[in-house]
């Protein structure tokens, strides 16, 4: 097997998980071959020459600040987090004028998510839109509990007086990601106000707000103003995206202390935080030139990922975030995938039952030329199909 052929068997595995149906493989691990040789330098990022545009990921993190600071950190890697989990909860609280029980903190805000849905699953179903980051909530729901969704909408937007329509009695949480992942699009904050308002009286609503730094108005589009307020709400936040921070594993929630306590029954205790990561997001989290830097590169980013689109006579949803999602028209998205990772370009694949949507990540700029240079030769080769 060519060096070549090796790294886009590498790119189909991690890829596929895209696929209807899949389980939870996360885009980018690939599980080795039974008896395959383990090399002794693993790779820690996408391998030389590969656009890894396929996990939300901000390849201008980690910080130079953060890195300075996860040095330090890994010199104390022997011991378990302690101080510094306080002062990020600190820190947190402060920005929203609230207390350190304000905040969970967990592996990723992937951990928080997975202990809410499975604490409220055991008293009813969780509420979304067809289409959103709903990982968590599968986890969730694995032992008892469901997810109950919204029909299709055709915009591909979440629509909230549907879903307030939706709360019958046996729904136990309403969970909205915005902006939402995959379509990039965020809700109109008045809307999104009056409609958790509404909703918070009949049941807890998660608003899953992983992007929130990457909008137009980040403080117009956060509820957390909404938990200071009383109101029963949870917000979800990483350090995953802007912050650069994917294989740190920091996010968190911000909630009621009676609901934090409540999650927490389902959660591991902050010692199962590392204290590089922890250090890392203490680092980060007020670093403004980083994030203001990080955020004009997406922006850039998606203006070139447009350009190159319309270049070949596609479009994307109107994005808000570090990813676009494209409108193949004719073609299906896991033709396309598998034809862009031929040309060492990784994206998703298909979502649900929206086959002709494609959806690809902000990386770095010359990772988004590759994707925009490998367009028409693999379009180009992909069949359109009956829609
Ligand atoms: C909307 C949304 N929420 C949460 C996450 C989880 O990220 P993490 O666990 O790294 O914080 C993701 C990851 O892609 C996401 O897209």
């Amino acid at each position: 097997m060519s060096n070549g052929s090796a790294i886009n068997r590498r790119m189909f595995l991690a890829g596929s998980s895209a696929a209807i149906g899949s389980s939870m493989v996360l885009p980018g691990l690939a599980a080795a071959a039974p008896g395959a040789m383990v090399s002794s330098a693993p790779a820690y990022g996408p391998l030389p020459g590969v656009a890894k545009l396929n996990a939300n990921e901000n390849p201008y993190g980690p910080s130079p600040a953060a890195l300075k600071a996860m040095d330090a950190a890994m010199r104390k890697g022997a011991y378990y987090v302690n101080d510094s989990v306080t002062r990020l909860k600190a820190m947190i609280a402060e920005r929203h004028g609230l207390t350190s029980e304000h905040i969970l903190l967990s592996s990723g805000s992937s951990g928080g998510l997975t202990y809410l849905a499975q604490a409220v699953s055991g008293s009813g179903k969780i509420l979304g839109p067809d289409l959103f980051w709903d990982t968590t909530s599968r986890m969730g729901t694995r032992q008892q509990g469901e997810i109950k969704r919204l029909p299709k909408a055709s915009d591909l937007a979440i629509n909230l007086a549907a879903m307030e329509d939706a709360i019958s009695d046996d729904v136990a949480m309403v969970q909205i990601t915005n902006p939402n992942n995959p379509t990039g699009m965020v809700l109109a904050p008045d809307e999104l106000v009056m409609f958790t308002k509404r909703a918070s009286k009949k049941t807890l609503v998660l608003l899953d707000e992983a992007y929130n730094e990457l909008t137009d108005d980040p403080e117009a589009n956060s509820m957390v103003p909404l938990v200071k307020q009383g109101y029963n709400v949870v917000v979800a936040r990483t350090f995953s995206k802007i912050y650069g921070l994917a294989g740190m594993r920091v996010g968190y929630l911000i909630a009621a202390p009676e609901t934090i306590e409540m999650i927490s029954q389902y959660a591991l205790g902050d010692y199962s935080l590392n204290q590089a990561g922890v250090a890392a997001a203490v680092a980060s989290y007020d670093d403004e030139p980083f994030l203001a830097y990080a955020k004009a590169k997406v922006v850039e980013a998606r203006g070139l990922i447009s350009e190159g689109l319309a270049a070949n006579g596609l479009s994307a949803l109107p994005s808000s975030t570090n990813f676009m999602f494209v409108d193949l028209g004719k073609r299906s998205a896991e033709d396309f995938r598998a034809a862009m990772a031929q040309r060492n370009v990784l994206i998703r694949g298909i979502y649900r039952d929206y086959t002709q949507w494609s959806r690809v990540s902000m990386g770095e700029i010359k990772d988004v030329q590759q994707y925009v240079a490998a367009l028409p030769s693999a379009l180009d080769e992909i069949p359109e199909v009956a829609v």
